[in-house]
């Protein structure tokens, strides 16, 4: 903390445009990062590490997908999934042109997510197999929503290079949790479509836990440093409270019940 206040000091700027200015945490009111050779001790290391969380879900969602590229029910959900793949690659990208600037230690994790093969995320949710179309719907209304809440909390970040590329993510996002919602109420009420209301709850009875395990532990020291150096917004509890009250609006809204919070879990 006492580097940490040091170093912001340092920094301090006079009135700096909207946008441009941390506006939590140890650093507040001084200029964002714009490059690595910037950041206090310990901030690149977990940068990385986050950032590889997120590339290899952004990348696996594209080797886990595209196998339904000729298996969706529709043609409309043909193009949806084509569109939805194609936002995911570009996430990685993104993502990944962010790594490249830390270094060997960046360039490292880019390597190890282009090599990753199914089975391999680094998020458990990411492994698991989508054995039916349904499983699709599912997992961009539930687990995709957990990547906009994770892009959300990053959101206007002290790292300025994340935090410009978080805007059109989060867009896109939005997208693929309608694509995901739009889908399952079909399955709920459109009998001509695919599946039915039991298979929906049996959906959301299997994402739901490993949605939840997505935010991490409880009172984590890491969510905790993260904060203070502006990284995250948010602690994994607060997230996940936040995600529970969304995401089961959204449940109940299909007709469908909210599992018990701690049914299923594997991380608490
Ligand atoms: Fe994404
Ligand atoms: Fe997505």
């Amino acid at each position: 903390m006492s580097q940490a206040s040091s170093a912001a000091r340092g920094r301090r700027a006079e009135r700096l445009p909207i946008g441009r200015e941390i506006t939590w945490g140890a650093f507040r009111g001084t200029r964002k990062f714009e490059s690595p050779s910037e950041l206090p001790a310990g901030y690149a290391d977990m940068l990385v590490k986050i950032l590889h969380a997120q590339a290899s879900s952004e990348i696996m969602s594209v080797l886990t997908f595209r196998d339904y590229l000729d298996r969706a029910p529709t043609l409309d959900d043909r193009w949806a999934l084509a569109r939805v793949i194609a936002d995911e690659m570009r996430h990685g990208m993104q993502v990944c042109r962010v790594l490249d600037d830390f270094g060997a230690p960046g360039k490292a994790v880019v390597a190890q997510v282009m090599a990753m093969r199914l089975g391999e995320a680094k998020m458990d949710a990411f492994n698991e197999p989508l054995e039916s179309w349904g499983d699709l719907l599912a997992f961009m209304t539930l687990i995709d929503r957990v990547g906009d809440f994770q892009l959300r909390n990053f959101e206007e970040g002290s790292y300025a290079p994340l935090a410009r590329a978080i805007p059109l993510m989060l867009h896109e996002e939005q997208l693929h949790i309608a694509i995901g919602v739009n889908g399952m109420r079909r399955m709920v009420s459109d009998a001509e479509y695919y599946g039915s209301a039991a298979e929906a709850q049996a959906l959301v009875d299997r994402w739901y836990p490993r949605a939840l395990d997505m935010f991490g532990h409880s009172g984590s020291a890491a969510s905790r440093q993260a904060i203070e150096w502006g990284i995250k917004k948010w602690d994994n509890d607060e997230v996940r409270t936040m995600y529970v009250d969304e995401v089961g609006q959204v449940i109940r809204d299909l007709g469908l019940t909210v599992p018990p919070p701690d049914r299923g879990r594997r991380i608490a």
